[in-house]
């Protein structure tokens, strides 16, 4: 075949695709679609995602869309295929109306099976959300005798003399890293609650593991960029031998899914012998249980079911997934709203003060009597309104699961707001960024517990505060914990401040770092616990 022919034959081909690659990455995206009436975020939104991928890998997301919004309105374009939305009629729309979520969430299925939290299509969810919602149900959690024995042997046998122990001459200067020790706290409960209390962990006491584990976390945390946001060209890179996950996270990932792996199947096996898994007590395994009994009912749907291939095929491996996305979800999430909240309270004795008038209202209050506190009555607790105001504002001004929650629009087509908006379309609202609408939370910097108190309380201006709150999302993929939190929260707050002051030692790194979960940036706060005479 002579070069003529070659080109005769390639020319045509060339153009086809030169023409197509125009129409798809230039003209259809910057001309043709209708996203063209969305403001843009930069120029080259609409052609390129490189601007709003930069943003996310430096961390500086949040502060990104703020600036963008505040210029350009609550809808904004962010990509030639993504919005970012912050208002609360546009989260209405794509939160209570289910869209599906984004596959950025898939990195989050563990041993490769999908969890509640990973699973993109609502089918897959609701399957999972059935099993397991029941028991994070508030009226479940109020009543639960098998969490009261739980938090008394957490607060009591742990949390208390520890604090009292740290009361002593020689370790006052140091104080405590209270990061650390409300990751543990958090830890300690949310394990207890899914596996029993004596398989669970106690990072309280066991101070070495609990840092080792610790490190593990925060390691594999700042590494899901690629695999998150480009996943096919993480795969094509894999694929050419280069890893854009470094092995040593990978190792991470596996050390804690194994260590997760080995509390789950020995709960498991429990359960299946009927051993040390008695009903309302401590060492009741409420969530594995309630999981377990789930997929033996689903298995009556047999290969129908839409969680068949992995709940009903790899139990075990499906039980663990499960749970580990709760470990890691109630972990870092309470101890951060804990550690920003003891910040506040450790700033000011008057604060403290108003609390405590509070809390010693409880009948019977909480303070130690022969060493012990009572953690039975969860209705009293719960209706505390200064407590409630102070745990409501942390989560309004530290949202510890901050970041942009990433849904799809479903096809063809929807409307959001004004704008008509293709299907497959990218679309998020945040919480650090819906929790700054000034007209709802004026001057939104300032921690002020107040406004979940003022005096229009019961009027209007009161509903929108608790409106436009979003700390733990909203509709049918809201946060599955929000009632175990709240309660998990309010007990520790109420069992510290009843007996204790506390006092700043040192807060270098405070500020919150720029994450799909934001964090201390030291990763750390020492405070100083003076017990009441
Ligand atoms: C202060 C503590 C917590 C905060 C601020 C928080 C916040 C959130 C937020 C904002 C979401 C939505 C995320 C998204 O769609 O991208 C979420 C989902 C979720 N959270 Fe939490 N969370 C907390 C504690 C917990 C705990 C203790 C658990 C334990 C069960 C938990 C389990 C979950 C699960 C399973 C989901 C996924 C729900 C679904 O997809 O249907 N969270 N959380
Ligand atoms: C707390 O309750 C105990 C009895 O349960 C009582 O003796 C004590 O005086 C109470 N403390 C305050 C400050 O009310
Ligand atoms: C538990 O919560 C439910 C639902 O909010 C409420 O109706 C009930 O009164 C609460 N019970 C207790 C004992 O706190
Ligand atoms: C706990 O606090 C209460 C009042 O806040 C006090 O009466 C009690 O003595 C304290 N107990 C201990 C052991 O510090
Ligand atoms: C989010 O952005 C706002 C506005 O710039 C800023 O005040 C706030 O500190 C940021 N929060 C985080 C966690 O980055």
């Amino acid at each position: 075949m002579s070069a003529i022919n070659a080109s005769e034959l390639y020319l045509p081909g060339i153009i086809a695709i030169f023409s197509a690659s125009l129409y798809y990455f230039l003209i259809q995206p910057a001309i043709l679609s209708p996203l063209v009436k969305v403001p843009k975020a930069h120029w080259s939104c609409s052609i390129s995602p490189a601007w709003i991928l930069r943003a996310r890998f430096d961390g500086r997301e949040n502060r990104t869309l703020y600036e963008a919004h505040k210029q350009l309105g609550p809808i904004v374009r962010v990509g030639p295929n993504e919005l970012s939305i912050n208002n609360i009629e546009a989260v209405k729309t794509v939160y209570q109306g289910g869209f599906d979520k984004h596959q950025w969430y898939s990195v989050f299925d563990n041993f490769g099976v999908p969890c509640m939290f990973s699973s993109v299509q609502g089918k897959h969810h609701s399957a999972r959300k059935r099993i397991v919602s029941h028991v994070y149900s508030k009226s479940y959690i109020n009543t639960s005798a098998s969490l009261a024995a739980q938090s008394d042997v957490i607060l009591n046998s742990r949390l208390m003399p520890l604090l009292d122990s740290s009361t002593s001459e020689s370790q006052i200067p140091h104080g405590l890293d209270v990061h650390s020790l409300f990751c543990a706290v958090a830890m300690d409960f949310i394990s207890a609650y899914c596996f029993g209390i004596r398989r669970s962990t106690n990072f309280i006491q066991n101070k070495a593991y609990r840092e080792h584990w610790l490190k593990l976390y925060t390691t594999r945390k700042g590494y899901g960029f690629f695999a998150q946001e480009l996943p096919l060209l993480s795969k094509v890179a894999n694929y050419l031998g280069v890893n854009l996950t470094p092995d040593w996270v990978t190792a991470t990932n596996r050390e804690l899914e194994s260590w997760c792996k080995k509390l789950s199947d020995a709960t498991v096996t429990a359960l299946q012998k009927a051993e040390n898994v008695t009903p309302n007590t401590a060492d009741d395994p409420v969530v594995v249980r309630a999981i377990l009994s789930g997929f033996e009912k689903e298995k009556a749907n047999g290969p129908e079911s839409p969680i068949y291939s992995t709940a009903i095929l790899q139990p075990e491996l499906s039980v663990a997934s499960e749970v580990f996305d709760h470990v890691l979800a109630g972990q870092e999430t309470t101890g951060v709203a804990l550690t920003y909240l003891s910040h506040h309270l450790s700033q000011s004795l008057d604060l403290q003060r108003l609390l405590r008038t509070e809390l010693l209202s409880l009948k019977p209050n909480l303070s130690l009597q022969q060493g012990k506190i009572a953690t039975s009555d969860s209705k009293q607790l719960d209706n505390l309104p200064i407590l409630h105001a102070m745990i409501m504002e942390t989560v309004r001004r530290y949202a510890p699961a901050g970041g942009p929650e990433p849904r799809v629009t479903p096809s063809p087509s929807c409307n959001i707001g004004p704008y008509e908006v293709p299907g497959g379309t990218r679309v998020s609202a945040s919480a650090y960024n819906i929790h700054r609408d000034e007209n709802i939370y004026p001057d939104p910097e300032k921690w002020d517990h107040t406004r979940w108190l003022s005096a229009e309380a019961v009027d209007r201006s009161r509903k929108h505060v608790d409106k436009q709150f979003w700390g733990f999302s909203s509709g049918g993929r809201m946060c599955l914990g929000s009632n175990f939190v709240m309660h998990d929260m309010k007990l520790t707050i109420a069992a510290i401040y009843s007996n204790y002051t506390t006092h700043i030692v040192n807060d270098e790194g405070i500020e919150q770092t720029d994450a799909y979960t934001g964090h201390p940036k030291s990763n750390s706060l020492y405070i100083r616990f003076e017990k009441l005479a």
